[in-house]
């Protein structure tokens, strides 16, 4: 149990750690590849080592410098080692999802993926489903859940429409696009983070998006050099919400990606009345590149806001974070069409709604989000579960500082799933006045 009280507030510079998203691809993408890829600023965590350990087993060579990843790629086509291998994800479900892409394509391999239990609760028939229409022969527990298995074949393209906004199903299909023969085209409802379409396009790949159509076609082999990983706006949004919340806070943020796919929780708070200065990307962008750069952020009275649901995949992350918010602001927070949020790391409706209730919030959930009721006061804290859940540890310390008789976590260590420096992070900050 670790207790967060009110400490005056945060000020200074602060870099947010690299992106875990953007690391996972990295690594995945460089073991695809048949030249060392050179991956700086690469996630130290629990879920990105996942990653690394998964590319070892299946041949690829990590070596690992202060600033530098280097990996050592099999190729798109090669013969993967440890066939008949159990591959553990731990808690990541972008690796569960991400890696059958490629495993799908290599005829004649077997490879079963299973991870923590958090994982062996979380809906793998969204992969599944793609897959095997390409051609591969998925097994999954009960037709749903991990474990899965993944026996490769040759694969054919295909079109498919994507049934939820997740940049993890389309990544794996897309993916495995890579290895089908013709093309494989995802539609999808509402755009997801791009990072995949992104690494796509710098590794040389025949790679087009028409409006909602994303087409890959079948390729030998991916060119990619260095690839460098920007910092985190998940993991910089919990100090976003620290600073707009406890008074007379300025935070510059260092290095922080600013892809319009991943900024919808910023703009969320700014409608709220957060004061925030920083070159967004424009929403719609299609890029190559990720862009990074800084956000200037200082303490605010906040107003509630409707969030609606084509607001949701590029904020789906910081949507707990908008309850904490609404929970301090003056009037009524509403989300709505996040419904995605009930199979992540853990049922996040059902825990940011029990959690701030517990810490005196006028909460209630829906079957598609929550709602929110506050007066402009501060809650008075007492104590929250993460449930197993990193992101849900970061909520309830974030919830400790601006609190009037601060806040226990139950199970902080969940944060080293993504954020291992959290604790030193607001550390820094609380003593730079
Ligand atoms: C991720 C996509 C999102 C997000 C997750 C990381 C990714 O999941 O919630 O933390 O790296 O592609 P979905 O694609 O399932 O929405």
């Amino acid at each position: 149990m670790t207790r967060f009280v009110p400490s005056g507030p945060l000020r200074g510079e602060y870099t947010p750690p690299a992106d875990k998203s953007i690391s996972h691809r990295a690594a995945l993408f460089g073991a695809m590849c048949d030249e060392p890829v050179s991956v700086r600023n690469y996630l130290d965590s629990a879920d990105t080592r996942a990653t690394l350990e998964a590319l070892l087993k299946l041949g690829a060579g990590v070596e690992e410098e202060a600033d530098e990843c280097l990996i050592r790629g099999v190729g798109l086509h090669a013969p993967l080692e440890a066939t008949g291998g159990l591959l553990d994800v731990g808690n990541s479900g972008t690796l569960m999802r991400l890696l059958p892409g490629w495993l799908a394509g290599q005829p004649g391999g077997v490879w079963t993926l299973d991870g923590d239990e958090s994982i062996r609760r979380r809906p793998m028939d969204r992969v599944a489903e793609p897959l095997s229409a390409m051609g591969a022969e998925i097994e999954v527990r009960e037709g749903r859940f991990p474990p899965l298995t993944v026996r490769g074949a040759r694969l054919t393209g295909i079109e498919y429409e994507l049934p939820v906004a997740s940049a993890q199903v389309k990544s794996c299909v897309l993916i495995a696009g890579l290895l089908a023969e013709g093309s494989t085209t995802v539609r999808e409802g509402a755009p997801s983070r791009d990072h995949t379409e992104r690494m796509l396009r710098r590794a040389r790949v025949p790679f087009e998006r028409d409006g909602a159509r994303l087409t890959v076609s079948q390729v030998d082999e991916l060119e990619l050099d260095e690839i460098v990983v920007p910092g985190d706006p998940s993991s910089a949004a919990f100090v976003v919400t620290a600073a707009t919340l406890v008074s007379g806070s300025r935070v510059v943020v260092k290095g922080v990606g600013l892809n319009w796919t991943r900024t919808g929780f910023l703009r969320i708070a700014e409608r709220m009345g957060a004061v925030l200065v920083g070159d967004l990307e424009e929403p719609g962008t299609d890029a190559d590149e990720e862009p990074v750069g800084e956000l200037d952020v200082a303490s605010a009275p906040l107003e509630g806001t409707v969030v609606e649901p084509h607001e949701v995949p590029p904020a789906i992350d910081e949507l707990t974070l908008v309850a904490l918010l609404g929970a301090f602001a003056d009037g009524e927070t509403v989300v709505r069409g996040a419904q995605e949020l009930r199979v992540k790391e853990t049922d996040r409706i059902a825990a940011v709604v029990d959690g701030l209730r517990d810490l005196g919030a006028d909460i209630e959930g829906t079957q598609d989000g929550f709602v929110v009721r506050g007066d402009g006061s501060p809650l008075h804290g007492g104590t929250i579960n993460a449930r197993g859940d990193h992101r849900m540890a970061m909520l309830g310390a974030v919830a400790g500082l601006a609190a009037s008789d601060g806040v226990e976590v139950v199970g902080m260590e969940a944060a080293s799933v993504s954020y291992p420096g959290f604790q030193r992070d607001f550390g820094a900050l609380l003593k730079g006045v």
